[in-house]
Order: C-alpha cells, then sequence, then structure tokens
C-alpha cells in the first residue's frame, strides 16, 4: 500500500504531474500496438516491395545481373551398346546411363537496359566449366549415340516424294553417313562438325538455312545469347517481378495455337513475383522448352542455411496427352503420346521430344521400348524449384529434361531401313542450384524470421505498456479522488465530487496536506 502510494505520488508529482497525459499516452501507446499489430505485415510487404525492384545500383539489381551463387548442369548420357545388333537384328536397344558430366556455369547479364517503363532489356550471358573432379568421368569420353542430324532429316522426308528420299539416301552413301555416330561426350554437348549440316548450308536455300554447320545439343549456350530478353522489374507493378515481356522482340510464341499456350508471361526461374501462397502457380519460360512450364506447390522445404521454402513443380499432366495441351498439338491428332512434349516447332522442325528423366510421368510403354533405363524415382527425377515465399527468390532448383529422338521409320533410305518408330531417349540433365551464399541466405532468414518477432514485439510490447500505463493512471486517479473525498468529508463535512477539469492541483493539495 505505501509503496503504491509512493509510486503513485512519483508518477503524478514528479515526472508527470498531470495524471490525464499518462492517461492519454497510454491509450496511444496501445492504439499504437493494436496498429502494428494490425498493419506491420503491410509495412513489411511494402518494404519488401519496394526493396526488390530491379532499380540499377541497388543490392537486388547486382545480386540480379551477377547471381553469386554457383549454378551446375549434371549431364547424364545414354550410351547405346548393341548398335549393330539394334539396326540388324531388331532386337531392343540396349542403352548404358553414363555420368553424372558435371559443368559449373557462371551466369551473368549483359547489356542491360533500362527502359524507364518497368522493364529491363538485357542479354543472358552463360558460362560452362566442366568439373573432372565432380564427374563419372572426362568429357572426351567416347560414347555411341543416335546421329540426330541424319534421322532428323530422313524421318522429315517421310512425308516427301520418293525420288527426294532416294537422293538422300545415295548423299548418305557417298558422304558415308550412319545411323549411330561415335563422339566424345563434351562434342556431343558443344558441337561437333556435321556433314549433313555442312551440305545443308551449301545446299539449301538461304531461307531455311539452319544457322549452323555444328551439331551439339548445347551447341551456342556457352556465352552470350544473341537474344534479347525484356523483364519485368517490378518497378511499375510487382506481381510481374521477374517476368518476361518480350523475347526477341517477340510477346508470344508463334508456333502454337492459342494465345494462352503462346504465352512467355513466366520467370526464367530464379526469380518470382513475390508473397508467393501455396495456393499460387507459377509459371517458367524456358526457349528450349518452347513453352511456359507451370509450377505448383509440392510441399514445404528448408534449405541446408535453414531458410523456410516452398517447393513447386510441375503438375503431374503437364505432358500429358489431353484436351488442355491440345493447343501444343497444331499437327495433330494424333498428337505425342503422355509425357512427351514435341518441341519440333523450336528446334528447326527435326523431331526432338523433350520428357522428364527416365520417362517420369510419362507412358511407360516409351520406357519399355529400350533396355537400361531403370524406373523413374521422383526424388531423382522430378523437376522442382525451392522459393523463399515472402521473396520470392529460389532457394535451390533442379531444372531435369530429358532429351529425345521420335525416329520414323522410312524405309526408302538403306542406311535406316532398319531403324524402327521409336522414341530414343539420348540423354537427360539437371540444371540447378543447391544453396545460396551465406549472405543471401542469412539476409533472407532474417526476412522470414525478423517480422513476425518484431510484429510481436511492437504489437504486444507496446500494447502492455499502455495497459500497463492505464492501469497506474486509472489506480492513482482513483486513490487520489477516493482519498480527496474522504479528506473532504473529515475537514469541511462536505462531500462533493472533485471537478473533474483541475484534478492535478487538487491532487497535489491534498498530497502535500497529507505530509
Ligand atoms: C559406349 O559404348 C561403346 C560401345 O557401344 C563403348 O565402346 C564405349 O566405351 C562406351 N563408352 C563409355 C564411356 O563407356
Ligand atoms: C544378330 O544376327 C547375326 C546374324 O544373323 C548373328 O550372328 C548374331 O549373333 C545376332 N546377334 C544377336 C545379339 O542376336
Ligand atoms: C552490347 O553493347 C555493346 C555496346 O553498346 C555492343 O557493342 C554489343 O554489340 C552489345 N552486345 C549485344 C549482344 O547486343
Ligand atoms: C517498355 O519499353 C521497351 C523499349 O522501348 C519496349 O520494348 C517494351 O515493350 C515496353 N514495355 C511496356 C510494358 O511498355
Ligand atoms: C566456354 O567458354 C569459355 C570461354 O569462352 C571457355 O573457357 C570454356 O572452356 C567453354 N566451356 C566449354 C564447356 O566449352
Ligand atoms: C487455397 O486452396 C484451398 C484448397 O484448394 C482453399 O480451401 C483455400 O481457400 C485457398 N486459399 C486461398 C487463399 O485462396
Ligand atoms: C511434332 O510436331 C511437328 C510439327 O507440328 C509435327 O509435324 C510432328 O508430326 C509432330 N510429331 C509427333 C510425333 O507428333
Amino acid at each position: 500500500m505505501q509503496g503504491r502510494d509512493k509510486l503513485c505520488a512519483k508518477l503524478t508529482s514528479a515526472f508527470l504531474r498531470k495524471w490525464w497525459f499518462v492517461l492519454a499516452s497510454a491509450v496511444v501507446l496501445l492504439l499504437l500496438g493494436v496498429i502494428c499489430a494490425i498493419f506491420f505485415g503491410t509495412w513489411v510487404r511494402m518494404f519488401i516491395d519496394h526493396e526488390l525492384v530491379l532499380r540499377p545500383g541497388s543490392m537486388t539489381f547486382e545480386w540480379w545481373a551477377r547471381p553469386p551463387v554457383r549454378p551446375f548442369v549434371r549431364v547424364y548420357v545414354y550410351n547405346v551398346t548393341n548398335a549393330d545388333e539394334f539396326l540388324n537384328n531388331g532386337s531392343k536397344p540396349v542403352l548404358d546411363e553414363l555420368g553424372p558430366y558435371v559443368y559449373s556455369e557462371e551466369w551473368e547479364k549483359v547489356n542491360i537496359t533500362d527502359n524507364e517503363n518497368g522493364t529491363l532489356s538485357f542479354h543472358y550471358k552463360r558460362t560452362y566449366t566442366f568439373m573432372p573432379e565432380l564427374s563419372a568421368g572426362p568429357d572426351d569420353d567416347s560414347v555411341v549415340v543416335p546421329n540426330i542430324p541424319m534421322l532428323s532429316a530422313t524421318s522429315q522426308s517421310k512425308n516427301a516424294a520418293r525420288f527426294l528420299r532416294l537422293a538422300m539416301a545415295s548423299i548418305m552413301d557417298i558422304l558415308k553417313i550412319k545411323p549411330f555416330v561415335e563422339v566424345s561426350v563434351g562434342q556431343l554437348l558443344w558441337g561437333y562438325e556435321d556433314p549433313l549440316l555442312k551440305l545443308a548450308k551449301d545446299v539449301v536455300p538461304k531461307e531455311q538455312k539452319l544457322p549452323y554447320e555444328e551439331f551439339g545439343l548445347f551447341y551456342g549456350k556457352n556465352g552470350t545469347s544473341p537474344d534479347e530478353v525484356t523483364m519485368f522489374s517490378g518497378a511499375s507493378d510487382i506481381t510481374k517481378y521477374g517476368i518476361f515481356e518480350r523475347y526477341n522482340y517477340r510477346e508470344r510464341l508463334p508456333h502454337w495455337t492459342t494465345d494462352e499456350c503462346n504465352s512467355i508471361s513466366g520467370s526464367d526461374g530464379s526469380i518470382f513475383p513475390p508473397h508467393i501462397t501455396r495456393n499460387d502457380s507459377l509459371a517458367v519460360y524456358d526457349k528450349d522448352l518452347c513453352r511456359l512450364l507451370p509450377l505448383r506447390y509440392l510441399k514445404d522445404v528448408e534449405s541446408a542455411a535453414g531458410v523456410q521454402g516452398f517447393r513447386f513443380t510441375p503438375p503431374e499432366d503437364v505432358f500429358a496427352n489431353d484436351e488442355h495441351n491440345k493447343c501444343f498439338c497444331p499437327a495433330g491428332p494424333p498428337c505425342a503420346p503422355n509425357g512427351l512434349f514435341n518441341v519440333s516447332l523450336c528446334q528447326y522442325d527435326s523431331p526432338i521430344m523433350l520428357s522428364f528423366p527416365h520417362f517420369y510421368l510419362a507412358d511407360p510403354r516409351l520406357r519399355d521400348a529400350v533396355e537400361g533405363v531403370s524406373p523413374p524415382d521422383p526424388e531423382a527425377h522430378r523437376l522442382y524449384i525451392d522459393v523463399q515465399p515472402e521473396m520470392g527468390t529460389a532457394l535451390r532448383a533442379r531444372a531435369r529434361i530429358q532429351i529425345n529422338l521420335a525416329v520414323s521409320q522410312v524405309v526408302d533410305i538403306k542406311q535406316v531401313a532398319n531403324f524402327p518408330d521409336i522414341v530414343f531417349p539420348i540423354l537427360w540433365f539437371e540444371e540447378g542450384i543447391d544453396e545460396l551464399p551465406e549472405a543471401v541466405s542469412s539476409m533472407l532468414r532474417l526476412a522470414t524470421a525478423l517480422p513476425p518477432v518484431a510484429r510481436a514485439a511492437l504489437g504486444w510490447g507496446l500494447s502492455a505498456l499502455g495497459l500497463l500505463l492505464i492501469l497506474l493512471a486509472v489506480t492513482c486517479l482513483i486513490r487520489s479522488s477516493h482519498r480527496q473525498s474522504t479528506l473532504r468529508l473529515e475537514g469541511h463535512a462536505v462531500a462533493k465530487p472533485p471537478p473533474a477539469k483541475t484534478p492535478s492541483k487538487e491532487k497535489g493539495y491534498e498530497l502535500n496536506n497529507r505530509r
């Protein structure tokens, strides 16, 4: 009792002479606390949105232009071990999966132009370096694979005039072109001189000309890409952050039958519009994939550095031969079987089909047509991207794709007369990032951990302080008014409630009286 009185005395006389000032501050604190609790999330969002925008000179811009990550690509090649029996005895191809052959990548964006309308234009620059110590063998390991330029030419000639096919057969005879080639892994990826492409370059009319005389599945990818890309920087609309606006001056693809399927409104997979929820659908556009790849939430994950994230993966029916993929089959039906995506129109009409590795999510008959491809395993063969939901940053990614060649049998060309209709797997690769550098991880950890703590601390702290002060002030007020009444009662035998307007003076008076 005595202590409380002292405190009241101090509060009312020493620092805060006017108790109503205490009460007012307390109410303000309480209100601030409630406002913080309600609006803190919005403020954090606004702050993140502001910081993420790719403005030349900002930290996010530097990270975007020269990502401080060590991406890699791991390649697994299907070596054909029974090429002769396959061609002569009609046995199934026996494949031996070799790899991984690992290349480290360095990503950079060059010739960046700020268009001043919320978009940036730039070119991708990717540099690949072979990593022998992480690989299963040197990249000059020699492998036997289908001769893709030749089989593309023969498959395409299927509907041409017969004399053309016969002419093709004699040219191939003269040039000694065989349906299988023995090349090194490095050549298969980065290019080798192909006699047919060389010939085509000289013979074919200019408009239909292939741009190269070398053939390689990653040909031309090492170095600066000639494609000019325009991407939303988030300055005008954060919900389009990192989304492509144009690819090579085009706003959409020219190949497919509907605008939706021709859309390129996806990101490159390294950043996404922020504030991702588990219900959101993300989209990635890749030029070689030739379409937008939708991604859906799979599960919650935590990166090795302790950053919480969501794993996103394509829906199981992404390459299904169904109604919603009909737009990707302009020449059909028949369309590509379940689990294959026909990218022929993006690959100079060569019959290239993409799938997931080991024909994951594809028609099981495709895997049965060959030997040596083990059953698909979602953990090893699924494509996924882990994102930090608040910032939309990719934490870890595995872009896994298998490249297949859909060969059509052409009996008029004797070299391939025995090559049956088959979807021939060539190789699969996974491109990805494992872990972000510690500086980025710790910032992301902070970005997830700090706001809830700060919000709780501010909200609860301010409210608690406000409540405490209110209690104190009210107690003091009640006590003093009570005492005042009793004092007056004793002194003047008049009970009068204290005037509401000027209580502090009387309180002071009363306290002085008591001493
Ligand atoms: C690939 O298969 C061929 C036989 O078809 C073999 O000669 C070659 O050594 C194999 N390559 C590797 C790297 O094992
Ligand atoms: C393929 O056929 C040839 C000749 O008919 C025969 O000598 C060879 O053993 C056969 N190989 C296989 C693997 O069946
Ligand atoms: C990049 O810009 C420089 C100078 O502006 C120019 O010479 C070069 O051709 C550009 N590179 C590409 C790939 O556009
Ligand atoms: C922004 O400007 C660039 C260059 O002028 C143009 O290519 C792009 O289409 C514009 N984008 C928007 C959204 O206006
Ligand atoms: C890619 O290009 C760089 C420099 O131009 C070169 O050092 C490197 O060996 C190339 N990588 C491959 C896999 O060819
Ligand atoms: C997310 O999806 C679930 C189930 O489909 C639904 O119940 C929920 O309302 C959705 N939430 C939002 C925010 O859309
Ligand atoms: C792949 O697409 C091309 C172009 O639309 C078409 O000509 C070809 O028949 C398709 N291949 C298959 C196996 O559907």
